[in-house]
């Protein structure tokens, strides 16, 4: 494989093995020179919202080489699929997409075409990527984003295949340009990496060491969005709730939130808490604050504690439960929302119904759920799994009914109310309609002019659809 550059290799043994290494910042003030005279970008991301603001950095980075977006892929000069790990059917599906990417290479002007994400992360991903799609040119890691200019120079220049993909880097750049999806809604990141290993999960390893940004970048970028005229701003983190624990300077997530919360944002949400260390200083805040949202994503994954525990999630049903009151005590009106995995390696039928107890006893607001998918190189997929496939889709049909009920009946209470709603613009299924979201992020469909889009109006709701409401704005 002569023609293929390796600068990094990832290696899901190193990725596992990490210790307490030192994180480096790194703050870029060159951002480059003109790389292209004229052309266009092309990015499809899946995945996560940690995906979703890594786009937003490449098309800053590439707007600022000279291209401009396109949603052509024909069009492009950089393609790029900025890909998911986290279940195998979303990987299965990048496969088809970049198969269907081959042909472009015939036209006289080739196209760059650059896979990033996590699923590069994986050794064997990676492999059958670089010897099965020879039409692939860049292979990025998820931490090598601020690398992006400079790789597709040196492809340029060598005509060669790149892969620059470490498992054990742990920088945290700042100074990025950023060109993001939306004018009124923003992701600031304030962790990277997962420290939590789940048992079943990959991104631990595909997206490296816990490390927190600095709390002045935070504030700043804050600060910019506020002056921009942003509504909403959501912190973002595989686990928010560990944001400063590895800068030893007494930072936490709570005091965070709280001071993001002074800058007078309209709207601030944070994704994703773990039920582990969610600290009672953290209640308080929420609490206390007006723009914090009263809207929690609290993943509780499965209902029994022995299941738990092979999870290595680290609370119990009972101390999951007992959270959530905790929660609800200071804030009675907050919406939960959750995500739950069925047919995790050796689950029961006994012990599945732990989960819909769980489901039924919270009553969610709305809740993602998923079949287990093992992914290679976490543990649980060398665990014993003898449930059937048919089985474990019976299951996920009973959970999905019980979610349904409670997320009707939620919907159901909010029917006669009137929401504060944050106008996103038309709506995908009824071009007529606006839609937007409610502090309970639930989504709302309503008549209204285009002035709207970007300011938050009263919306009185009129019925429920299970998934989406419907209603009219009181003047
Ligand atoms: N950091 C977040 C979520 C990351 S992944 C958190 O901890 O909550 C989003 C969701 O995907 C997880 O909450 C989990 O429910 C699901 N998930 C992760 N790995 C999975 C796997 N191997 N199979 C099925 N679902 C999985
Ligand atoms: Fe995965 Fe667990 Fe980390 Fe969430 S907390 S990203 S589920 S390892
Ligand atoms: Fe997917 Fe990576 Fe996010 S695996 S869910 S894109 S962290």
């Amino acid at each position: 494989m002569s023609n293929v550059l390796y600068i990094n290799k990832p290696s899901l043994k190193v990725a596992r093995n990490r210790k307490d290494v030192s994180i480096i910042y790194e703050t870029i003030t060159n951002l480059g020179e003109h790389l292209f005279k004229d052309g266009y970008f092309f990015i499809h991301t899946y995945g996560c919202q940690a995906n979703v603001r890594d786009e937003e950095t490449m098309t800053g980075l590439l707007t600022n080489s000279g291209l401009e977006r396109t949603n052509n892929v024909e069009n492009a000069t950089v393609i790029i699929l900025n890909t998911c790990a986290v279940r195998e059917n979303a990987e299965l599906k990048l496969y088809g997409e970049i198969g269907k990417l081959k042909r472009l290479k015939k036209q006289k002007e080739k196209p760059i075409i650059i896979v990033s994400g996590c699923v590069v992360q994986q050794e064997e991903a990676l492999e059958l990527l670089i010897n099965k799609y020879r039409h692939i040119d860049i292979f990025m890691g998820t931490n090598r984003i601020h690398h992006l200019l400079d790789l597709i120079k040196l492809v340029k220049k060598t005509n060669k295949r790149v892969v620059d993909v470490p498992s054990d880097d742990t920088t945290i750049c700042e100074g990025l340009p950023v060109k993001r999806n939306e004018d009124f809604k923003a992701f600031v990141n304030i962790t990277y990496g997962c420290d939590k290993f789940c048992t079943y999960c990959i991104v631990p390893y595909t997206r490296g060491k816990e490390r927190s940004r600095k709390k002045e970048e935070i504030l700043k970028e804050c600060k910019t969005l506020v002056k921009q005229g942003y509504q909403e701003i959501t912190l973002l983190g595989q686990n928010v709730n560990a944001y400063g624990l590895d800068l030893n300077d007494g930072s936490n997530f709570a005091s965070l939130l709280e001071e993001v919360a002074k800058l007078s944002i309209p709207r601030l949400r944070f994704l994703t808490s773990h039920p582990w260390n969610f600290t009672n200083e953290l209640i308080d805040v929420m609490s206390r604050y007006s723009n914090i949202m009263k809207y929690l994503h609290l993943p509780f994954q499965a209902g029994n504690n022995e299941v738990l525990q092979r999870m290595g999630r680290r609370y119990t049903k009972e101390s999951y439960l007992e959270l959530v009151n905790k929660i609800r005590a200071k804030m009675p009106s907050i919406a939960l929302s959750t995500d739950i995995i069925v047919g995790f390696p050796g689950e029961t039928n006994t012990q599945f119904e732990d989960t819909l107890d769980v489901v039924r006893k919270v009553g969610f607001s709305s809740a993602f759920t998923f079949i287990y998918s093992p992914r290679i190189g976490t543990p649980a997929a060398r665990f014993k799994d003898e449930t059937s496939k048919e089985e474990k889709s019976e299951r996920f049909n009973l959970l999905k009914e019980e979610v349904e009920k409670v997320t009707e009946a939620y919907a159901q209470k909010l029917v006669g109310t009137i929401q504060k709603v944050l106008v996103d613009g038309f709506s995908k299924k009824d071009p007529n309609k606006l839609s937007g979201y409610t502090e309970c992020n639930k989504l709302v469909h309503f008549n209204g002019g285009i002035d709207l889009v970007g300011k938050i109006v009263d919306v009185k709701i009129d019925y429920s659809k299970v998934y989406s409401l419907q209603g009219k704005i009181v003047e």
